[in-house]
């Protein structure tokens, strides 16, 4: 008696360990259910059961990866750890784009540096397949020792760049005084991790050290909340704003961190700066 009692207990402690193992399993996101490598061989890989991504850049090759859907607005985090140690040379896009001669963009692209010097956070926005309009940062962390969240929020209204939730950079539609504003090209989220050393680092300056390759960026914990084009009823991000408290974040970041900003270029805009420069 005593001991078919406790097999029956085996069995249902067996049972429910199966059944947690399976929520488990369900709940965690499935990166190979979100994107596909399209590039680089064996140098994008999914791992753990789709819980991590990485890309690698060798003397051969980079690699990269696209969504598999495509986002008409909408609020996309992913948590990247990027390309420790000495990573000059290298760049890390990550970036929302659509397709065509007259295609939008929404960037980021992460520029190493030698070990302890900083990354540089370079941003940009294309509209009709226009972009020179470059703002960069340096972090006020180490992106390489850990995983940070990097978000854009994009809805009719405004395109937000933040990290770790701290809004960086804010795109506002303003085509009431004549700046296009990306709104009705669907978007697909792509990530590549290539070889830049001509200009990245410093300009130019500072080469890759092939000796450190393979150099690794990670993934992890995408989540996106989408629109798709007004046709989620759920689609706050529809008409979220920054609210003072983040205007405030935004303005003390871009106050400390930026190092460049094209709308402050003026040798770059002899003429007089493009019309979103003059607006507040
Ligand atoms: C690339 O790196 C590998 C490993 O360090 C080395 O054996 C190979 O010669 C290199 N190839 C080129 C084209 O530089
Ligand atoms: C979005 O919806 C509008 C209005 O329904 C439609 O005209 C447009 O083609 C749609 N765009 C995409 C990319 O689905
Ligand atoms: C690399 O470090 C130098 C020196 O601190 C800094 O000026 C530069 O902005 C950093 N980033 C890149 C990509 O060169
Ligand atoms: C989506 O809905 C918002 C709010 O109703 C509207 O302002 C916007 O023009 C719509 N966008 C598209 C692409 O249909």
């Amino acid at each position: 008696m005593a001991s078919l009692f406790s097999s029956i207990r085996l069995i249902l402690l067996v049972v429910l360990l199966i059944s947690c193992m399976v929520v488990e399993y369900n709940s965690a996101s499935d990166l190979s259910q979100d994107f596909d490598i399209t590039w680089g061989n064996e140098r994008g890989k999914i791992l753990n059961n789709g819980e991590l991504l990485t890309l690698t850049l060798d003397n051969i090759s980079g690699s990269g990866f696209v969504s598999k859907k495509e986002y008409l607005f909408g609020k996309i985090d992913m948590q990247i750890k990027l390309v420790p140690g000495n990573s000059a040379g290298t760049v890390t896009a990550y970036y929302l784009s659509s397709e065509g001669s007259s295609h939008d963009e929404i960037d980021f692209e992460f520029l190493g540096n030698l070990s302890g010097e900083p990354y540089t956070v370079h941003t940009n926005v294309y509209t009709q397949g226009k972009g020179e309009r470059e703002q960069q940062f340096h972090l006020w962390f180490d992106p390489t020792d850990d995983f940070h969240t990097y978000s854009i929020l994009w809805n009719p209204q405004t395109i937000v760049f933040s990290v770790d939730n701290v809004p960086i950079r804010e795109f506002k539609n303003l085509e009431n005084i004549g700046v296009a504003f990306p709104k009705s090209q669907a978007m697909k989220l792509y990530s590549s991790l290539w070889n830049a050393d001509e200009w990245a680092t410093r300009g130019g300056l500072i080469k890759t050290d092939w000796a450190q390759a393979p150099f690794t960026a990670s993934y992890k914990n995408f989540n996106a909340n989408i629109c798709n084009n007004n046709s989620s009823l759920s689609c706050k991000f529809l008409v979220e704003n920054l609210d003072p408290v983040n205007e405030e974040k935004l303005r003390r970041v871009q106050q400390k961190y930026m190092i460049y900003n094209y709308c402050t270029d003026k040798k770059r805009f002899p003429q007089g700066f493009p019309p979103e420069c003059n607006a507040t």
